[in-house]
C-alpha cells in the first residue's frame, strides 16, 4: 500500500494558456513539451485504515492551505476510481524551488497520479494516468510520457490527453533554466489563466497554433533545430503577449528575464545556437544542442543577476522507484 514515484517536470515549447473547462482543465490549444532531467518531484503515497485523515507534507519546506487542499482533490479522484476510502500519508521533495517557473505543480501531480493509483494497487494505462494528472494540473500531463510529448487538446475529459512523440533519446536537446528569481511565483498559472479571454490577442493566437504545431513536428522529423529554436521563440513571446494584454494585465518577466533575451539574441549573432522560452515567472529555459551547453554555461557566469542554472537533458516521464521517503 505504499508506492514512490518521481516525475520530471516539463517545458513546453508550443505553450498552454487558457482553459475551455476549468474544473476539468482542458486547454483551449494543444501543446508540445520536452521533460526536465533535473527538475523533478518524488511523492510517497501510503494508504491506510491507521490514518483518520490525510496528512500531506512537503520535505525541505511547507505547502499552503490552498496547496494541501488541491492535492486533496486529487487524491478524492485517485480515491473515487479506486472505489476506496482509505486515507494516505502523502510526503514529497521537489529538486528545485517551487514557484520559479520550473512548474512544480506538473511533476507534482503527475507524481502523485502515479504513486497514488500504484499504492492502491491499480494499474491505468498511461493515457489514462495522464487524464488524472490533467485534473490536478493542466501540464502536469506532459511530465507521464515519455520524452517529447504531445497534449492532445480534445474536447472532453476522455479526448484530452498526452502522448510520447519521440522518446527522450530522439534529439539529444538541452535546456539551461536560468534562475533569476528563487521567490514564490507572484500569480499562479491557474489563477493567471481565469482573465485568458479579456485578451484581444487570445483568438489570433489560437488560429495560429494548428499550423505552429505542424511546423514544430517537421522540426522534429528533420531534428532542424533552426527551425525548431525559432518556434519556441514565437510561441512563448505570443503566449506572453496574450497574458500581458489580458484585464489585469500580467507581467511575468523582471529586467533580468529582458537583459537575457537580448543577451540570447547576441550570443546567436557570435555563433551559438541557443533559443529562449518562458513560462509564468521570471526565470529563463535556454533551449540548445549539447555542443553548445558549456558555452552557454561561460556566458551567464557573466551575467550578474543569475543565482543558479540548472542544466536539463530530455528524460523519461513519471515512473514508480524503490526507495520511499518513508
Ligand atoms: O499547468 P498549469 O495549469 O499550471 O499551466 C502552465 C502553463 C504554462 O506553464 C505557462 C505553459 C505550459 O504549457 O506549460
Amino acid at each position: 500500500m505504499k508506492k514512490t514515484a518521481v516525475a520530471p517536470s516539463n517545458i513546453a515549447f508550443i505553450k498552454y494558456w487558457g482553459k475551455a473547462d476549468d474544473v476539468l482543465r482542458l486547454p483551449l490549444n494543444s501543446s508540445l513539451s520536452m521533460n526536465l532531467s533535473n527538475t523533478s518531484t518524488v511523492t510517497t503515497i501510503e494508504f491506510s485504515s491507521a490514518y483518520k485523515k490525510d496528512d500531506i507534507s512537503l520535505l525541505d519546506g511547507t505547502f499552503s492551505s490552498h496547496e494541501i487542499a488541491r492535492v486533496i482533490l486529487g487524491l478524492n479522484r485517485i480515491r473515487k476510481r479506486a472505489d476506496v476510502r482509505l486515507r494516505a500519508r502523502v510526503m514529497t521533495k521537489n529538486t528545485f524551488p517551487k514557484g520559479t517557473g520550473a512548474a512544480a505543480s506538473a511533476s507534482g501531480f503527475a507524481a502523485l497520479t502515479v504513486a497514488g493509483f500504484a499504492a492502491l494497487g491499480l494499474t491505468l494505462s498511461e493515457k489514462e494516468l495522464t487524464i488524472f494528472a490533467r485534473m490536478g494540473s493542466g501540464s502536469a500531463c506532459r511530465s507521464i510520457p515519455d520524452g517529447y510529448v504531445f497534449w492532445e487538446k480534445g474536447n472532453s475529459s476522455d479526448t484530452s490527453f498526452a502522448y510520447s512523440l519521440y522518446p527522450h533519446t530522439y534529439w539529444n536537446l538541452y535546456d539551461v533554466l536560468v534562475i533569476v528569481d528563487d521567490g514564490m511565483k507572484k500569480i499562479s498559472s491557474t489563477k493567471g489563466q481565469e482573465a485568458v479571454h479579456t485578451s484581444p490577442l487570445l483568438e489570433k493566437r489560437l488560429s495560429g497554433i494548428p499550423e505552429k504545431i505542424n511546423r514544430t513536428k517537421k522540426a522534429f522529423q528533420e531534428k532542424n533545430f533552426p527551425l525548431l529554436g525559432e518556434i519556441i521563440e514565437d510561441d512563448c513571446l505570443s503566449m506572453h503577449h496574450v497574458m500581458q494584454t489580458q484585464t489585469p494585465p500580467l507581467f511575468y518577466w523582471n529586467e533580468a528575464t529582458k537583459k537575457i533575451i537580448k543577451k540570447v539574441r547576441m550570443w546567436r549573432y557570435e555563433g551559438i545556437h541557443v533559443y529562449f522560452t518562458i513560462d509564468a515567472g521570471p526565470n529563463v529555459h535556454l533551449i540548445c544542442e549539447k555542443p553548445f551547453v558549456d558555452a552557454i554555461k561561460k556566458k551567464l557566469a557573466d551575467v550578474e543577476e543569475v543565482k543558479n542554472i540548472i542544466v536539463n537533458t530530455s528524460t523519461p516521464g513519471a515512473h514508480l522507484i524503490d526507495e520511499h521517503l518513508f
